[in-house]
Protein backbone atom coordinates (compact mmCIF):
# COMPACT_ATOMS: atom_id res chain seq x y z
CA UNK A 1 0.00 0.00 0.00
CA UNK A 2 2.62 2.22 0.80
CA UNK A 3 5.20 2.02 -1.93
CA UNK A 4 1.86 2.06 -4.55
CA UNK A 5 0.70 5.50 -3.19
CA UNK A 6 4.14 6.71 -3.53
CA UNK A 7 3.69 5.59 -7.45
CA UNK A 8 0.45 6.96 -7.80
CA UNK A 9 1.42 10.41 -6.64
CA UNK A 10 4.74 10.67 -8.56
CA UNK A 11 3.06 9.74 -11.67
CA UNK A 12 0.48 11.87 -10.54
CA UNK A 13 2.98 14.86 -9.92
CA UNK A 14 4.29 14.14 -13.79
CA UNK A 15 0.87 13.63 -15.70
CA UNK A 16 -0.27 16.82 -13.87
CA UNK A 17 2.42 18.59 -15.15
CA UNK A 18 1.84 17.77 -18.39
CA UNK A 19 -1.67 18.15 -18.55
CA UNK A 20 -1.19 22.10 -17.72
CA UNK A 21 0.09 24.92 -16.07
CA UNK A 22 -2.45 25.04 -13.46
CA UNK A 23 -0.68 22.19 -11.80
CA UNK A 24 2.65 24.11 -12.49
CA UNK A 25 1.15 26.80 -10.28
CA UNK A 26 -0.28 25.00 -7.70
CA UNK A 27 3.10 23.02 -7.31
CA UNK A 28 4.88 26.62 -7.43
CA UNK A 29 2.92 27.55 -4.97
CA UNK A 30 4.17 24.76 -3.02
CA UNK A 31 7.69 25.30 -3.47
CA UNK A 32 7.10 28.68 -2.28
CA UNK A 33 6.27 27.94 0.59
CA UNK A 34 9.23 27.62 2.11
CA UNK A 35 10.05 31.44 1.80
CA UNK A 36 6.22 31.88 3.42
CA UNK A 37 7.23 30.68 6.91
CA UNK A 38 9.54 33.64 7.88
CA UNK A 39 12.65 33.98 8.81
CA UNK A 40 12.77 32.65 12.24
CA UNK A 41 11.25 29.73 11.21
CA UNK A 42 13.51 29.06 8.23
CA UNK A 43 16.29 29.49 9.91
CA UNK A 44 15.27 26.31 12.07
CA UNK A 45 14.61 23.94 8.88
CA UNK A 46 16.98 21.63 8.40
CA UNK A 47 19.70 21.14 5.85
CA UNK A 48 18.50 19.90 2.62
CA UNK A 49 17.40 21.51 -0.60
CA UNK A 50 14.17 22.13 -2.75
CA UNK A 51 15.47 20.53 -5.99
CA UNK A 52 14.19 22.00 -9.39
CA UNK A 53 11.18 24.23 -9.81
CA UNK A 54 8.04 22.65 -9.50
CA UNK A 55 9.50 18.98 -9.73
CA UNK A 56 11.23 19.77 -6.50
CA UNK A 57 13.51 16.35 -5.82
CA UNK A 58 11.46 13.93 -7.62
CA UNK A 59 13.93 13.56 -10.46
CA UNK A 60 16.41 12.58 -8.60
CA UNK A 61 14.28 10.35 -6.30
CA UNK A 62 13.29 8.56 -9.96
CA UNK A 63 16.62 8.66 -11.27
CA UNK A 64 17.86 6.51 -8.18
CA UNK A 65 15.13 4.29 -8.30
CA UNK A 66 14.88 3.72 -11.89
CA UNK A 67 18.63 3.07 -12.31
CA UNK A 68 18.99 0.61 -9.58
CA UNK A 69 20.38 2.44 -6.86
CA UNK A 70 17.65 3.31 -4.79
CA UNK A 71 19.64 3.92 -2.18
CA UNK A 72 22.03 6.79 -3.66
CA UNK A 73 18.70 9.10 -3.58
CA UNK A 74 18.97 9.59 0.42
CA UNK A 75 22.69 9.03 -0.03
CA UNK A 76 22.98 12.12 -1.76
CA UNK A 77 21.49 14.36 1.14
CA UNK A 78 23.78 12.08 3.33
CA UNK A 79 27.11 13.26 1.40
CA UNK A 80 26.27 16.93 0.50
CA UNK A 81 25.06 18.20 4.43
CA UNK A 82 26.40 15.29 6.92
CA UNK A 83 24.45 12.74 8.67
CA UNK A 84 21.72 14.81 10.37
CA UNK A 85 18.61 12.00 9.86
CA UNK A 86 16.67 14.69 9.22
CA UNK A 87 16.43 17.07 5.54
CA UNK A 88 14.04 19.11 3.75
CA UNK A 89 13.21 18.55 0.33
CA UNK A 90 10.01 18.95 -2.10
CA UNK A 91 8.21 15.96 -3.18
CA UNK A 92 4.89 14.58 -4.57
CA UNK A 93 4.07 18.19 -4.88
CA UNK A 94 4.49 19.06 -1.22
CA UNK A 95 7.30 20.68 0.92
CA UNK A 96 8.47 17.61 2.98
CA UNK A 97 10.49 16.35 5.70
CA UNK A 98 12.74 13.48 5.27
CA UNK A 99 14.01 11.78 7.97
CA UNK A 100 16.32 8.52 7.58
CA UNK A 101 17.72 7.49 11.17
CA UNK A 102 16.08 5.12 13.94
CA UNK A 103 15.91 7.80 16.16
CA UNK A 104 14.23 10.54 13.81
CA UNK A 105 11.68 7.59 12.00
CA UNK A 106 10.94 6.59 15.75
CA UNK A 107 10.45 9.92 16.93
CA UNK A 108 7.20 10.83 14.27
CA UNK A 109 5.76 7.27 14.10
CA UNK A 110 5.34 7.08 18.22
CA UNK A 111 3.78 10.78 17.88
CA UNK A 112 0.29 10.66 17.20
CA UNK A 113 0.18 14.25 19.35
CA UNK A 114 1.38 16.21 16.43
CA UNK A 115 1.28 13.84 13.13
CA UNK A 116 -1.45 12.12 10.98
CA UNK A 117 -1.39 9.92 8.29
CA UNK A 118 -0.20 12.23 5.47
CA UNK A 119 -0.93 10.35 2.36
CA UNK A 120 -1.71 11.40 -1.07
CA UNK A 121 -5.02 12.63 -2.25
CA UNK A 122 -5.65 10.14 -5.32
CA UNK A 123 -4.44 7.16 -3.23
CA UNK A 124 -7.26 8.04 -0.61
CA UNK A 125 -9.36 8.41 -3.34
CA UNK A 126 -8.93 4.97 -4.33
CA UNK A 127 -8.71 3.19 -1.02
CA UNK A 128 -11.62 5.09 0.42
CA UNK A 129 -12.19 8.54 2.09
CA UNK A 130 -13.38 6.32 5.24
CA UNK A 131 -10.60 3.73 5.21
CA UNK A 132 -8.05 4.34 8.17
CA UNK A 133 -5.89 6.57 5.84
CA UNK A 134 -8.39 9.66 6.59
CA UNK A 135 -10.45 9.15 9.61
CA UNK A 136 -10.42 10.88 13.04
CA UNK A 137 -8.03 9.49 15.51
CA UNK A 138 -10.54 8.10 18.21
CA UNK A 139 -12.62 6.37 15.19
CA UNK A 140 -9.06 5.02 13.99
CA UNK A 141 -8.44 3.43 17.40
CA UNK A 142 -11.85 2.25 17.51
CA UNK A 143 -11.98 0.55 14.73
CA UNK A 144 -8.11 -1.13 14.96
CA UNK A 145 -9.39 -2.39 18.10
CA UNK A 146 -12.16 -4.38 16.14
CA UNK A 147 -9.92 -5.14 12.87
CA UNK A 148 -6.70 -6.05 14.69
CA UNK A 149 -7.57 -8.57 17.23
CA UNK A 150 -9.13 -10.60 14.92
CA UNK A 151 -6.35 -11.02 12.43
CA UNK A 152 -3.18 -11.09 14.43
CA UNK A 153 -4.46 -12.36 17.77
CA UNK A 154 -3.25 -16.58 18.82
CA UNK A 155 -7.15 -17.90 18.20
CA UNK A 156 -7.37 -16.22 15.05
CA UNK A 157 -4.46 -17.13 13.46
CA UNK A 158 -4.92 -20.86 14.38
CA UNK A 159 -7.90 -20.71 13.10
CA UNK A 160 -6.83 -19.26 9.59
CA UNK A 161 -3.38 -21.55 9.85
CA UNK A 162 -5.82 -24.55 8.40
CA UNK A 163 -7.15 -22.51 5.44
CA UNK A 164 -3.51 -21.24 4.76
CA UNK A 165 -2.29 -24.67 5.06
CA UNK A 166 -4.59 -26.07 2.54
CA UNK A 167 -4.38 -23.18 -0.11
CA UNK A 168 -0.52 -24.04 -0.25
CA UNK A 169 -0.83 -27.87 0.06
CA UNK A 170 -2.92 -27.31 -2.51
CA UNK A 171 -1.18 -24.63 -4.86
CA UNK A 172 2.12 -26.13 -5.01
CA UNK A 173 0.53 -29.42 -6.19
CA UNK A 174 -1.04 -27.30 -9.32
CA UNK A 175 1.97 -25.09 -10.03
CA UNK A 176 4.31 -28.16 -10.07
CA UNK A 177 2.13 -29.71 -13.21
CA UNK A 178 1.73 -26.04 -14.76
CA UNK A 179 5.05 -26.10 -16.37
CA UNK A 180 6.18 -21.91 -16.36
CA UNK A 181 4.60 -19.20 -14.32
CA UNK A 182 4.59 -16.28 -13.21
CA UNK A 183 5.75 -17.04 -9.62
CA UNK A 184 4.89 -13.17 -8.30
CA UNK A 185 1.77 -13.24 -10.01
CA UNK A 186 0.24 -16.57 -8.65
CA UNK A 187 1.82 -16.28 -5.06
CA UNK A 188 -0.23 -13.20 -5.00
CA UNK A 189 -3.46 -14.84 -5.88
CA UNK A 190 -2.83 -17.30 -2.63
CA UNK A 191 -2.09 -14.22 -0.64
CA UNK A 192 -5.74 -12.61 -1.93
CA UNK A 193 -7.49 -15.98 -1.65
CA UNK A 194 -6.35 -16.24 2.17
CA UNK A 195 -7.51 -12.41 2.62
CA UNK A 196 -10.44 -13.06 1.56
CA UNK A 197 -11.23 -15.96 3.82
CA UNK A 198 -10.58 -13.51 6.65
CA UNK A 199 -13.18 -10.94 5.67
CA UNK A 200 -15.63 -12.66 3.52
CA UNK A 201 -15.65 -16.11 4.26
CA UNK A 202 -18.71 -16.85 2.54
CA UNK A 203 -18.36 -15.40 -0.15
CA UNK A 204 -18.92 -17.23 -3.30
CA UNK A 205 -15.96 -18.36 -5.44
CA UNK A 206 -17.88 -15.91 -8.28
CA UNK A 207 -17.47 -13.17 -5.98
CA UNK A 208 -14.37 -14.00 -5.22
CA UNK A 209 -12.92 -14.25 -9.04
CA UNK A 210 -15.12 -10.89 -9.66
CA UNK A 211 -13.22 -9.53 -6.61
CA UNK A 212 -9.58 -10.59 -8.01
CA UNK A 213 -10.37 -9.55 -10.98
CA UNK A 214 -10.95 -6.36 -10.59
CA UNK A 215 -8.61 -6.00 -7.11
CA UNK A 216 -6.13 -6.35 -10.37
CA UNK A 217 -7.47 -2.98 -11.84
CA UNK A 218 -7.42 -0.65 -8.46
CA UNK A 219 -3.67 -2.26 -8.34
CA UNK A 220 -2.82 -1.35 -11.66
CA UNK A 221 -3.75 1.92 -11.21
CA UNK A 222 -2.11 2.55 -7.99
CA UNK A 223 1.02 2.58 -10.15
CA UNK A 224 0.14 4.36 -12.70
CA UNK A 225 -0.34 8.21 -13.66
CA UNK A 226 -3.26 10.07 -11.25
CA UNK A 227 -4.99 11.23 -14.76
CA UNK A 228 -8.86 10.24 -15.04
CA UNK A 229 -8.97 10.04 -18.76
CA UNK A 230 -10.54 7.39 -20.27
CA UNK A 231 -7.19 5.11 -21.35
CA UNK A 232 -5.27 5.57 -18.63
CA UNK A 233 -4.52 3.11 -15.84
CA UNK A 234 -5.86 5.79 -13.24
CA UNK A 235 -9.18 5.90 -14.72
CA UNK A 236 -9.48 1.82 -14.95
CA UNK A 237 -8.89 1.81 -11.29
CA UNK A 238 -11.39 4.88 -10.16
CA UNK A 239 -13.74 2.37 -12.04
CA UNK A 240 -12.52 -0.63 -10.42
CA UNK A 241 -13.34 1.09 -7.37
CA UNK A 242 -16.77 1.32 -8.36
CA UNK A 243 -17.31 -2.19 -9.26
CA UNK A 244 -15.46 -2.95 -5.95
CA UNK A 245 -18.10 -1.36 -4.31
CA UNK A 246 -21.25 -2.26 -5.99
CA UNK A 247 -19.83 -5.79 -5.33
CA UNK A 248 -19.27 -5.58 -1.63
CA UNK A 249 -22.09 -3.38 -1.46
CA UNK A 250 -24.30 -6.43 -2.72
CA UNK A 251 -22.57 -8.62 -0.21
CA UNK A 252 -23.14 -6.39 2.22
CA UNK A 253 -27.57 -5.99 1.43
CA UNK A 254 -27.44 -9.73 1.94
CA UNK A 255 -26.12 -10.00 4.75
CA UNK A 256 -27.83 -7.27 6.21
CA UNK A 257 -31.12 -9.21 5.28
CA UNK A 258 -29.98 -12.35 6.99
CA UNK A 259 -30.89 -13.22 11.02
CA UNK A 260 -29.09 -10.46 13.08
CA UNK A 261 -28.67 -12.44 15.72
CA UNK A 262 -26.71 -15.38 14.03
CA UNK A 263 -22.62 -15.08 15.45
CA UNK A 264 -20.23 -13.25 13.79
CA UNK A 265 -18.45 -15.35 11.03
CA UNK A 266 -15.96 -13.24 9.33
CA UNK A 267 -14.56 -9.46 9.69
CA UNK A 268 -17.50 -7.96 7.28
CA UNK A 269 -20.02 -9.92 10.14
CA UNK A 270 -18.08 -7.96 12.58
CA UNK A 271 -17.96 -4.88 11.17
CA UNK A 272 -21.59 -4.54 10.71
CA UNK A 273 -22.75 -5.30 14.30
CA UNK A 274 -20.21 -3.31 15.95
CA UNK A 275 -20.85 -0.13 17.79
CA UNK A 276 -19.65 2.75 19.01
CA UNK A 277 -20.03 3.80 22.98
CA UNK A 278 -23.14 5.98 21.52
CA UNK A 279 -24.56 2.73 20.15
CA UNK A 280 -23.95 4.11 16.45
CA UNK A 281 -23.13 1.18 13.68
CA UNK A 282 -21.15 1.55 11.30
CA UNK A 283 -22.87 2.61 7.87
CA UNK A 284 -22.03 1.10 4.82
CA UNK A 285 -19.76 3.10 2.94
CA UNK A 286 -17.45 3.08 6.38
CA UNK A 287 -17.60 -0.89 6.20
CA UNK A 288 -16.96 -0.78 2.42
CA UNK A 289 -13.78 1.55 2.84
CA UNK A 290 -12.63 -0.37 5.24
CA UNK A 291 -12.62 -3.58 3.78
CA UNK A 292 -11.19 -2.21 0.43
CA UNK A 293 -8.44 -1.02 2.20
CA UNK A 294 -7.92 -4.15 4.07
CA UNK A 295 -7.98 -6.56 0.86
CA UNK A 296 -5.49 -4.59 -0.22
CA UNK A 297 -3.08 -3.77 2.26
CA UNK A 298 -3.63 -7.66 2.70
CA UNK A 299 -2.15 -9.57 -0.11
CA UNK A 300 0.16 -7.02 -1.76
CA UNK A 301 2.67 -6.96 0.43
CA UNK A 302 2.74 -10.66 1.80
CA UNK A 303 3.07 -11.74 -2.01
CA UNK A 304 5.97 -10.14 -2.34
CA UNK A 305 7.43 -11.04 0.37
CA UNK A 306 6.85 -14.84 -0.15
CA UNK A 307 8.23 -14.68 -3.22
CA UNK A 308 11.78 -12.54 -2.39
CA UNK A 309 12.58 -15.10 0.78
CA UNK A 310 11.71 -17.61 -1.85
CA UNK A 311 14.08 -15.90 -4.19
CA UNK A 312 16.90 -15.34 -1.59
CA UNK A 313 16.99 -18.28 0.08
CA UNK A 314 17.20 -20.25 -3.75
CA UNK A 315 19.96 -17.65 -4.27
CA UNK A 316 21.70 -18.84 -0.82
CA UNK A 317 22.28 -23.01 -1.05
CA UNK A 318 23.53 -22.64 2.60
CA UNK A 319 20.64 -21.30 3.92
CA UNK A 320 18.22 -23.13 1.86
CA UNK A 321 19.74 -26.27 3.44
CA UNK A 322 19.99 -24.89 7.03
CA UNK A 323 16.10 -23.81 6.64
CA UNK A 324 15.41 -26.95 4.90
CA UNK A 325 17.01 -28.70 7.82
CA UNK A 326 14.95 -27.10 10.61
CA UNK A 327 11.95 -28.13 8.60
CA UNK A 328 12.37 -31.61 8.39
CA UNK A 329 13.29 -31.31 11.67
CA UNK A 330 9.87 -30.05 12.64
CA UNK A 331 8.45 -32.75 11.00
CA UNK A 332 10.38 -35.87 12.33
CA UNK A 333 9.24 -34.48 16.01
CA UNK A 334 5.56 -34.58 14.62
CA UNK A 335 3.71 -37.62 15.76
CA UNK A 336 2.91 -39.78 12.41
CA UNK A 337 -0.65 -39.40 13.55
CA UNK A 338 -0.22 -35.43 13.09
CA UNK A 339 -0.13 -34.00 9.62
CA UNK A 340 -1.21 -30.98 9.78
CA UNK A 341 1.05 -27.64 11.26
CA UNK A 342 -0.02 -26.10 14.75
CA UNK A 343 0.90 -22.33 16.16
CA UNK A 344 3.12 -24.56 17.97
CA UNK A 345 5.25 -25.97 15.48
CA UNK A 346 5.08 -22.67 12.83
CA UNK A 347 6.44 -20.86 16.58
CA UNK A 348 9.49 -23.30 16.43
CA UNK A 349 10.67 -22.55 12.88
CA UNK A 350 13.19 -19.70 14.70
CA UNK A 351 15.60 -19.91 12.09
CA UNK A 352 12.93 -19.11 9.07
CA UNK A 353 11.68 -16.41 11.32
CA UNK A 354 15.41 -14.59 11.09
CA UNK A 355 15.19 -15.76 7.08
CA UNK A 356 12.07 -13.53 6.71
CA UNK A 357 12.87 -10.79 9.19
CA UNK A 358 16.14 -10.47 7.06
CA UNK A 359 14.49 -10.74 4.00
CA UNK A 360 11.94 -7.75 5.10
CA UNK A 361 14.93 -5.69 5.89
CA UNK A 362 16.94 -6.25 2.18
CA UNK A 363 14.00 -6.37 0.29
CA UNK A 364 11.55 -2.77 2.05
CA UNK A 365 8.39 -3.62 0.84
CA UNK A 366 7.59 -0.16 2.09
CA UNK A 367 10.29 1.73 1.83
CA UNK A 368 8.59 5.03 3.03
CA UNK A 369 5.47 6.01 5.16
CA UNK A 370 4.01 9.55 5.70
CA UNK A 371 3.32 11.28 8.04
CA UNK A 372 1.80 15.37 8.42
CA UNK A 373 2.68 17.52 10.89
CA UNK A 374 -0.08 19.29 12.95
CA UNK A 375 1.69 21.69 15.10
CA UNK A 376 5.40 22.93 14.33
CA UNK A 377 7.43 19.98 16.12
CA UNK A 378 11.41 20.35 17.04
CA UNK A 379 13.65 16.77 15.92
CA UNK A 380 16.93 17.13 16.88
CA UNK A 381 16.98 21.36 17.20
CA UNK A 382 15.33 21.55 13.79
CA UNK A 383 11.63 22.56 13.40
CA UNK A 384 9.25 20.17 10.77
CA UNK A 385 6.89 23.21 9.62
CA UNK A 386 2.88 22.80 10.64
CA UNK A 387 1.64 21.11 7.76
CA UNK A 388 4.66 20.18 5.94
CA UNK A 389 4.47 16.49 4.57
CA UNK A 390 7.11 14.12 6.54
CA UNK A 391 8.83 11.01 4.95
CA UNK A 392 9.57 8.28 7.51
CA UNK A 393 12.37 6.56 5.25
CA UNK A 394 12.39 2.90 6.52
CA UNK A 395 14.17 1.90 3.45
CA UNK A 396 17.02 4.01 4.95
CA UNK A 397 17.33 3.19 8.14
CA UNK A 398 17.25 -1.12 7.20
CA UNK A 399 20.21 -0.20 4.69
CA UNK A 400 22.62 2.20 6.76
CA UNK A 401 25.62 0.61 7.31
CA UNK A 402 26.04 2.52 11.00
CA UNK A 403 22.73 0.72 12.17
CA UNK A 404 23.07 -2.81 10.29
CA UNK A 405 26.69 -3.87 9.74
CA UNK A 406 27.26 -5.05 6.31
CA UNK A 407 24.18 -4.01 5.18
CA UNK A 408 23.79 -5.13 1.61
CA UNK A 409 24.69 -9.14 2.66
CA UNK A 410 21.58 -11.39 3.00
CA UNK A 411 22.91 -12.90 6.35
CA UNK A 412 19.88 -14.40 8.54
CA UNK A 413 22.43 -14.86 11.09
CA UNK A 414 22.65 -11.15 12.12
CA UNK A 415 19.34 -11.70 13.97
CA UNK A 416 20.76 -14.41 16.28
CA UNK A 417 20.62 -13.65 19.74
CA UNK A 418 19.67 -10.28 18.92
CA UNK A 419 16.66 -8.32 19.87
CA UNK A 420 17.01 -5.16 17.40
CA UNK A 421 17.33 -1.76 19.26
CA UNK A 422 14.32 0.63 18.64
CA UNK A 423 13.44 2.03 15.72
CA UNK A 424 16.13 0.12 13.77
CA UNK A 425 14.05 -2.13 12.18
CA UNK A 426 10.48 -0.78 10.80
CA UNK A 427 9.41 -3.37 8.44
CA UNK A 428 5.64 -2.99 9.36
CA UNK A 429 6.16 0.57 10.49
CA UNK A 430 5.60 1.23 14.29
CA UNK A 431 3.39 3.23 17.25
CA UNK A 432 -0.45 3.27 16.60
CA UNK A 433 0.20 2.25 12.89
CA UNK A 434 1.98 -0.56 13.35
CA UNK A 435 0.78 -3.21 10.48
CA UNK A 436 -2.00 -4.85 11.80
CA UNK A 437 -1.58 -8.02 9.83
CA UNK A 438 1.92 -8.44 10.87
CA UNK A 439 1.83 -11.59 12.70
CA UNK A 440 -0.43 -13.18 9.59
CA UNK A 441 1.61 -11.98 6.82
CA UNK A 442 4.74 -13.76 9.13
CA UNK A 443 2.27 -17.07 9.40
CA UNK A 444 1.68 -17.24 5.89
CA UNK A 445 5.24 -16.96 4.65
CA UNK A 446 6.42 -19.57 7.05
CA UNK A 447 3.57 -22.19 6.10
CA UNK A 448 4.16 -21.21 2.66
CA UNK A 449 8.08 -21.92 3.10
CA UNK A 450 7.60 -24.49 5.21
CA UNK A 451 5.92 -26.87 2.40
CA UNK A 452 8.31 -25.20 -0.53
CA UNK A 453 11.47 -26.24 1.44
CA UNK A 454 9.89 -29.94 1.96
CA UNK A 455 8.80 -30.78 -1.09
CA UNK A 456 10.01 -28.66 -3.85
CA UNK A 457 12.48 -26.19 -5.54
CA UNK A 458 12.17 -23.30 -7.86
CA UNK A 459 13.83 -22.87 -11.03
CA UNK A 460 13.98 -19.69 -12.71
CA UNK A 461 14.13 -18.76 -16.48
CA UNK A 462 15.58 -15.47 -16.07
CA UNK A 463 18.03 -15.53 -13.15
CA UNK A 464 19.33 -11.83 -14.35
CA UNK A 465 16.15 -10.30 -14.95
CA UNK A 466 16.92 -6.53 -13.59
CA UNK A 467 14.60 -5.35 -10.57
CA UNK A 468 12.15 -2.57 -10.72
CA UNK A 469 11.65 -0.60 -7.93
CA UNK A 470 8.50 0.82 -7.90
CA UNK A 471 5.96 0.66 -6.61
CA UNK A 472 7.42 -2.83 -4.76
CA UNK A 473 11.04 -4.57 -5.45
CA UNK A 474 9.97 -7.33 -8.07
CA UNK A 475 11.81 -8.59 -11.17
CA UNK A 476 10.60 -7.12 -14.32
CA UNK A 477 9.69 -10.67 -15.58
CA UNK A 478 7.39 -11.41 -12.47
CA UNK A 479 9.61 -14.61 -11.54
CA UNK A 480 8.87 -16.30 -14.16
CA UNK A 481 9.95 -19.72 -13.22
CA UNK A 482 8.89 -23.59 -12.80
CA UNK A 483 8.17 -25.02 -9.33
CA UNK A 484 9.69 -28.64 -9.40
CA UNK A 485 9.00 -31.39 -6.99
CA UNK A 486 11.58 -33.21 -5.75
CA UNK A 487 11.58 -36.58 -3.27
CA UNK A 488 11.59 -36.61 0.39
CA UNK A 489 15.50 -36.06 2.19
CA UNK A 490 15.75 -39.86 2.94
CA UNK A 491 15.46 -40.04 6.93
C1 LIG B 1 4.92 -8.62 4.66
C2 LIG B 1 3.75 -8.07 4.58
C3 LIG B 1 3.41 -6.67 5.03
C4 LIG B 1 4.22 -5.56 5.15
C5 LIG B 1 5.71 -5.45 4.86
C6 LIG B 1 3.38 -4.48 5.64
C7 LIG B 1 3.86 -3.21 5.94
C8 LIG B 1 3.08 -2.22 6.51
C9 LIG B 1 3.58 -0.96 7.00
C10 LIG B 1 5.04 -0.50 6.98
C11 LIG B 1 2.52 -0.25 7.49
C12 LIG B 1 2.57 1.09 8.20
C13 LIG B 1 2.44 2.27 7.26
C14 LIG B 1 2.54 3.57 8.03
O1 LIG B 1 3.40 3.71 8.90
O2 LIG B 1 1.75 4.46 7.71
C15 LIG B 1 1.34 -1.05 7.27
C16 LIG B 1 0.05 -0.65 7.58
C17 LIG B 1 -1.06 -1.42 7.35
N1 LIG B 1 -1.09 -2.75 6.96
FE1 LIG B 1 0.49 -3.89 6.46
N2 LIG B 1 2.10 -4.95 5.77
C18 LIG B 1 2.07 -6.28 5.43
C19 LIG B 1 0.99 -7.13 5.47
C20 LIG B 1 -0.29 -6.77 5.82
C21 LIG B 1 -1.42 -7.66 5.94
C22 LIG B 1 -1.38 -9.18 5.74
C23 LIG B 1 -2.51 -6.89 6.26
C24 LIG B 1 -3.94 -7.29 6.51
C25 LIG B 1 -4.32 -8.27 7.21
C26 LIG B 1 -2.06 -5.52 6.35
C27 LIG B 1 -2.87 -4.43 6.64
C28 LIG B 1 -2.40 -3.16 6.91
C29 LIG B 1 -3.27 -2.04 7.28
C30 LIG B 1 -4.80 -2.07 7.36
C31 LIG B 1 -2.43 -0.97 7.54
C32 LIG B 1 -2.86 0.44 8.00
C33 LIG B 1 -2.79 0.47 9.52
C34 LIG B 1 -3.23 1.77 10.17
O3 LIG B 1 -3.16 2.82 9.53
O4 LIG B 1 -3.63 1.70 11.33
N3 LIG B 1 -0.72 -5.48 6.09
N4 LIG B 1 1.70 -2.25 6.71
Amino acid sequence: MVAAAVVLLLAGVAGLAAVGGAALVVMAHGWFQERGLGEERRRLLPPGDMGWPFIGNMWSFLRAFKSGRPDSFIGRFVKRYGRTGIYKGFMFGNPTILLTTPETCKQVVMDDEHFVPGWPKATRKLVGEKSFLTISREEHRRLRRLTAAPINGYEALSTYLRFIEDTVVQTLDKWAGMGEIEFLTEIRRVTFRIIMHIFLSSASDSVMEKLEKVYSDLNYGMRAMAINIPGFAYHRALKARKKLVAILQSVLDERRSQDASAAAKDMMDALISVEDDKGRKLNDEEIIDIMIMYLNAGHESSGHVTMWTTLLLEQHPEFFQKAKEEQEEIRRNMAPSHTRLTLQEVRKMQYLSKVIDETLRVVNISFVAFREATTDVKINGYIIPKGWRVQLWYRNVHMDPEVHRNHKEFNPSRWDGSVPKAGTFLPFGGGSRLCPGNELAKLEISVFLHYFLLNYRLKRLNPECPIRYLPHPRPLDNCLATIIKVPPTPA
